[in-house]
């Protein structure tokens, strides 16, 4: 029996800018997303006599509601579009961890739709997997790429790949505390902040984007100038809800890392490091200092 396995990597976000609530409730975002070497396995094993969608995972959490998993929904999805008369076992091993603002589940979503397309022989075009992506999560479509660095806009859907610095490669501590953070819940609260009423009106105007800056810092691998580019408007936002974050920042900027941003709505923490050498240095410092965090090694991909 055919079965694909498959990497379903991370991302964290080098650059977040909130413009203004929509009119749906989301968020228009201008941001850049890094695909990282973390990552969740994926193995698709075709049902030939049912059609049963069936999860696996060693997630305890995921497995106590298999059905209302992005994994699950995307099979669905598909196989509700295409009419398909097979099932599928997915098992699916977690390493990246829930709620925690590295795209964990969008990049689940994207995989099982590229793995399936191929499983189940569907002729998906990338504008059609766009909109399936859109369907099941902001962050989904960035995955279905197959990109190291994209620009986003829209609700973070509306995808350009940064082909300048395709070749790029830098490494990540990366550092999350014990407990997750839900995503609606930081947008809201970002909201309270910021008046979201009077930002829809100046969201109209088009800001000016650092993104150009940031590339260039990242073509010449200038931490100096790369420092001056990470940015993420949620981090305020989520810092204050939760002052842990605040004490990661301030243990890794202590062991000497210079470059250091929350991903997405957070909470986990991100720290750029010049080789694999200083990033398990690093790690094992912080593992003894700080047994609850999970930390986190890992490269562009
Ligand atoms: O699209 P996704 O399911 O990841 O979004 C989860 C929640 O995060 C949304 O329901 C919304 O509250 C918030 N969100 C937002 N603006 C975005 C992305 C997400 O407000 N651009």
């Amino acid at each position: 029996m055919k079965t694909l396995t498959l990497k379903s990597f991370a991302k964290v976000n080098l650059y977040l800018k909130v413009l203004n609530l929509r009119k749906d409730g989301f968020h228009r975002l201008d941001t850049v997303f890094e695909r990282i070497s973390l990552h969740d396995t994926i193995s698709l094993t075709a049902r030939l006599h049912d059609q049963e969608i069936r999860v696996r995972t060693n997630s305890a959490l995921l497995a106590s509601e298999p059905t209302k998993n992005l994994v699950y929904k995307s099979a669905l999805v598909l196989q509700k579009t295409f009419k398909v008369k097979q099932g599928v076992d997915i098992r699916l091993t977690k390493r990246i961890p829930l709620g925690a603002g590295l795209g964990g589940g969008s990049s689940n979503a994207a995989t099982v739709l590229h793995g399936l397309a191929t499983l189940w022989k569907l002729r998906l075009s990338q504008s059609r997997m766009q909109r399936f992506a859109r369907s099941l999560g902001s962050d989904v479509a960035f995955f279905t790429y197959g990109t190291s660095f994209a620009q986003a806009g829209g609700r973070g859907d509306i995808i350009k790949p940064i082909e300048l610095i395709e070749n790029v490669k830098l490494w990540h501590l990366l550092v999350k505390p014990a407990f997750p953070v839900s995503t609606p819940r930081i947008y809201a609260a970002w909201d309270l902040k910021n008046n979201a009423r009077k930002i829809e009106k100046a969201g109209l105007t088009r800001p000016a984007s650092n993104v150009k800056l940031l590339s260039l810092a990242l073509q010449h691998h200038d931490l100096g100038l790369l420092k001056r580019c990470l940015h993420n408007d949620l981090e305020q936002v989520t810092l204050k809800l939760y002052p842990e974050i605040i004490r990661i920042k301030h243990a890794l900027l202590q062991i000497g890392l210079k470059a250091v941003l929350m991903s997405g709505s957070g909470p986990t923490v991100f720290g750029l490091v010049d080789s694999k050498k200083k990033a398990l240095a690093a790690k094992a410092h912080l593992k003894k200092q700080h047994p609850q965090w999970q930390v986190f090694i890992a490269c562009t991909v």
